[in-house]
């Protein structure tokens, strides 16, 4: 029990202090348990004493509520991006060009880790926290104050003297350890796992409830001063004056004040080399001028500045064994061949496989069962084998061949001419069952959440599910059966199956699993039938007559809904309960967006793609999936891609997520 305000005051500080250790240092001196009780007391001892509450209390961390959404702010000093670097060579026409630019000789560089996060404003005014800023299209970003509030390391309060705005800018990422907890648990829970560390944190931070946010333990590294001015006149004196007020930036030995491009190679050496031992992942260096005043001088070139690159690392690479090539059966049918490896360690997880994609790629690098490999990690969390060390070959080893039969079902394979893919053609193939009850359960599509694939797996391994439809019909007492299922996961999930009874049509489409039936042609699809039975008699002249189905897309809707075993199926979801519905169309009548083409390009944060399509197409709108000169709007979320800049080149209307729900009304 805290007496009195003193004592008050000292736990605030206390609890700071332990914050850093955690934080800052990764080694808290007291335990999860004490510090929780201690936490207790201060928050016990606030709501008693309410005009005591310190603004920089630990307890204001935690926001109270989740919010419906975020709102936009802008950013005074646009957030930019790098220029990036891959080669020794790139670096010294960057060095060339300064020097030139500036007409100088002596240029000193500060050099950095570029943290591979997601990039984050920190707005304070006299020296309190008041805003967090994502970065969005660089120009608007979305307000995750509350969010970022829950990261311990970031200061609610500077300490020292700072200017009375000081808008820094960092990046918001996950420690590696951090990571991989919050995948474990996001696969025991059936959710899908995030891709790497990045999406992780950019997730995060889109969550919407700050409660759940402070359970994923964010971390933040700062880099520099965005609007406004450094009280400093170097890049490296400003990192020691943002320490010095309390911001985490990078430790002395990760930073480096180089002269030419021998010392910054050296020094990025020095980084590569320390790379794999890293607690977080970084994805190369930054090379910035050190003196502040030639940034102004330089200027910027579109979305990136002249005064500093990026040098990236290629992926992190790690060497093993193949210890056997298994085949996969995916939900078509397609045969893809697997490496399994003797586990090893590569940028914060351990690795037991590798796709090896198709036979043609084994063929084309000669992988074989015992070769030593160099794997790798792209964005995706499935790595992939890059080459093999032949002269480490067994003497015994043998090319490898596609089976001939599937190894779940044992049907013949087949191979059609001019295809990669081998399948097998069974469609009541067991492994093709799951994938397809996988594939059903997914986002995209009946979007059953916490039936991740771990989850199916068990569903299907138990004989509890052996069609789509038998989904519908799982009890408490089934689910009871699975692995670490309890009375709330139990819940949780009954309760997911039947939110996902009331689906559009669209999606119900997709969830079928049709050859060639993507996102766009079900949207088709949707939009053109009126019901389910509709869609079911349509013939295949009917759906060639379909602006967007080609040949083989109707051809494969024909026998899809030929086959009675389909068709047993979809009767029995209905059956159950699920009722899919065409999303009815109003189209508002003499909308600006009547019979304008529009692009959408990066991720938006009120709608999902699908979302901002189907609002565009109630207004008369089409979607395209490329940027061409017909096209009249690009829609521009965060990190866009090269549609941006084609639309860009051709000068096409670009919109912001702001302008377009301004014109949406
Ligand atoms: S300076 C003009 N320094 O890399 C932007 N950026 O493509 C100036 N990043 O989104 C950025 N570590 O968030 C800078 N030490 C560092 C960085 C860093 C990571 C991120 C940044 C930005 C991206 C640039």
């Amino acid at each position: 029990m805290l007496k009195n305000q003193r004592q008050y005051i000292e736990l605030v500080e206390e609890l700071i202090e332990h914050d850093k250790h955690y934080y800052d240092e990764a080694s808290p001196v007291i335990s999860d348990y004490e510090y929780d009780r201690k936490m207790k007391q201060l928050i016990e001892y606030e709501k008693k004493h309410p005009e005591h509450v310190l603004a920089h209390s630990p307890s204001q961390r935690i926001g109270e509520t989740a919010t419906e959404g975020f709102v936009q702010r802008e950013h005074i000093a646009p957030m930019m991006s790098l220029a990036n670097t891959y080669s020794s060579d790139e670096l010294a026409d960057f060095i060339k060009r300064v020097h030139k630019g500036l007409e100088k000789k002596e240029i000193l560089f500060s050099c950095e880790l570029k943290m591979d996060g997601t990039a984050i404003s920190l707005r304070y005014e006299k020296g309190r926290l008041v805003h967090a800023v994502t970065r969005g299209n660089g120009k608007v970003g979305d307000d995750v104050t509350a969010n970022i509030k829950t990261i311990g390391s970031v200061p609610l309060k500077l300490t020292g003297h700072v200017p009375d705005v000081l808008e820094v800018r960092g990046e918001v990422y996950l420690s590696l350890a951090t990571f991989e907890k919050l995948n474990a648990q996001r696969e025991e829970e059936g959710l899908e796992p995030f891709a790497n560390p990045r999406n992780a944190a950019a997730g995060s931070l889109k969550q919407l409830d700050p409660r759940e946010v402070a359970k994923r333990k964010l971390n933040i590294m700062c880099y520099g001063i965005g609007e406004g001015q450094s009280p400093k006149s170097t890049q490296h004196e400003t990192l020691e004056f943002l320490e010095r007020a309390g911001l985490p930036v990078s430790k002395p030995h990760h930073r480096a004040l180089c002269s030419n491009l021998e010392e910054i190679m050296e020094f990025a050496e020095k980084v590569h080399k320390e790379r794999p031992k890293l607690p977080f992942e970084i994805d190369g260096i930054v090379v910035k001028i050190d003196e502040l005043k030639f940034h102004q001088i330089l200027g910027a070139t579109g979305k990136t500045p002249r005064f500093a690159v990026a040098y990236k690392f290629a992926p992190e690479q790690a060497w093993t064994r193949i210890l056997d090539i298994t085949v996969q059966v995916g939900r078509t049918g397609t045969l893809t061949p697997v490496a399994e490896l003797e586990p090893v360690f590569l940028a914060g997880s351990t690795i037991s496989r590798a796709t090896l994609h198709n036979q043609e790629e084994v063929a084309r690098k000669d992988i074989r069962i015992g070769d030593c490999v160099a794997i790798e990690k792209g964005g995706d969390v499935i790595p992939k084998v890059v080459k093999v060390d032949f002269k480490k070959r067994p003497s015994s080893s043998k090319p490898w061949h596609m089976p001939t039969h599937c190894p779940a079902c044992h049907a013949s394979v087949v191979h059609h001419k001019g295809e990669v893919a081998v399948r097998c053609p069974n469609t009541r193939c067991t492994a093709q069952r799951m994938r397809r009850i996988q594939y059903f359960a997914s986002k995209h599509a009946m979007d059953i959440e916490h039936m991740g694939e771990k989850v199916v797996e068990q569903l299907v391994e138990r004989s509890l599910v052996t069609r789509v439809s038998d989904i519908y019909l799982l009890t408490p007492q089934d689910l009871a059966r699975l692995d670490g299922f309890k009375e709330k996961s139990i819940r949780n999930l009954l309760y997911s199956i039947e939110q996902s009874k009331k689906c559009p049509l669209s999606r119900f489409i997709m969830a079928l699993g049709i050859k060639y039936v993507g996102t766009e042609t079900a949207d088709l699809l949707a939009s053109h039938v009126k019901d389910l039975d509709h869609l079911l008699s349509l013939s295949l002249d009917e759906l060639l007559s379909l602006d967007g189905i080609g040949e083989k897309t109707a051809q494969a809707l024909v026998s899809y809904f030929q086959d009675p075993d389909n068709l047993e199926e979809i009767h029995l979801l209905l059956s159950h309960g699920v009722s899919p519905e065409r999303v009815k169309k109003h189209i508002i009548s003499g909308h600006p967006f009547a019979n304008k083409t529009f692009v959408l390009t990066g991720s938006l944060s009120h709608f999902t793609r699908d979302e901002a399509s189907e609002l565009i197409k109630q207004r008369g709108g089409k979607v395209s999936g490329s940027v061409s000169k017909n096209t009249d709007y690009v829609l521009v979320g965060e990190d866009p891609g090269s549609k941006y800049e084609k639309a860009k080149e051709l000068g096409v209307a670009i919109l912001s997520e702001t302008q377009f729900k301004r014109m949406l009304d």
